[in-house]
């Protein structure tokens, strides 16, 4: 079930037996020359309709700019600050506990929104409790490529050439949503550069094609269709834990 198309006496009726909301969160930012600039939001949304379908929960829209101030030599790219994503946060998980929502879970794409998403749990748990807000109200931010089952089917997909960034794996899921989009060319060098992340100017130089240490020529629909079922079987497990707490 999903908020964009659903009318409000229809959330009313949903509000009477779940307290509970999944937040998919992405971010829209290069993803080396194959790989849709939508990656990580299409990722965490494809994972979180599956398991929302499965377990029929809630799913929320995207939230789908995230921080990726690193990526943005690369045309395409939009970030927030991580101020402006603490802010827009807030209001996003304030405006769901208004109406009653106690438990939110956000599943997420975007390895640079967990810091900002972390600081705007902060920022929301001290409002209330400055404000003597008593009523349950708690938050979740869990990465797909971490739910258990992921890691390992990466590893036996992908020995060599997973990845850091445009993940053989996160190209995979997006293949499996856009088959039309597949694109399996092999790049030069075939298996990208490993190393760490700074600013914009510095990345580029660092890693000239976007990818981090992935070889997305592996990435195919077919794989992408079995971490989507692994990782939302593993969700609505996690979610329903969750939403039970
Ligand atoms: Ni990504």
């Amino acid at each position: 079930m999903r908020l964009h198309t659903s009318t409000w006496p229809e959330i009313e009726t949903y509000l009477e037996r779940c307290k509970g909301i999944i937040i998919p969160i992405g971010s829209t930012e290069q993803h080396g020359p194959t790989g849709l600039v939508g990656c990580d939001a299409i990722c965490a949304e494809e994972i979180a309709w599956e398991g929302g379908r499965r377990g029929d929960f809630l799913v929320a829209p995207t939230f789908n700019v995230g921080s990726a101030q690193h990526h943005m030599s690369f045309p395409g790219t939009m970030t927030l600050r991580p101020s402006t994503m603490t802010s827009v946060i807030s209001d996003w998980a304030l405006s769901l506990a208004a109406h009653g929502f106690t438990h939110i879970y956000f599943i997420n794409g975007h390895g640079g929104n967990i810091a900002p998403v972390h600081t705007a749990f902060a920022e929301i748990y001290a409002r209330r409790a400055l404000d003597g807000d008593q009523s349950d109200f708690i938050m979740k931010l869990q990465n797909w490529f971490d739910l258990p089952g992921i890691p390992e089917l990466t590893e036996e997909l992908y020995p060599v050439g997973a990845g850091s960034h445009a993940t053989a794996a996160e190209i995979s899921v997006t293949f499996a949503a856009y088959p039309e989009k597949e694109d399996r060319r092999v790049l030069d060098p075939k298996v990208a550069p490993e190393g760490s992340i700074t600013d914009k100017n510095r990345y580029r130089l660092d890693f000239p094609d976007g990818r981090i240490g992935s070889d997305p020529s592996q990435s195919n629909g077919a794989d992408g269709q079995k971490l989507i079922d692994v990782a939302a079987t593993a969700m609505v497990g996690d979610v329903a834990a969750f939403f039970n707490s």
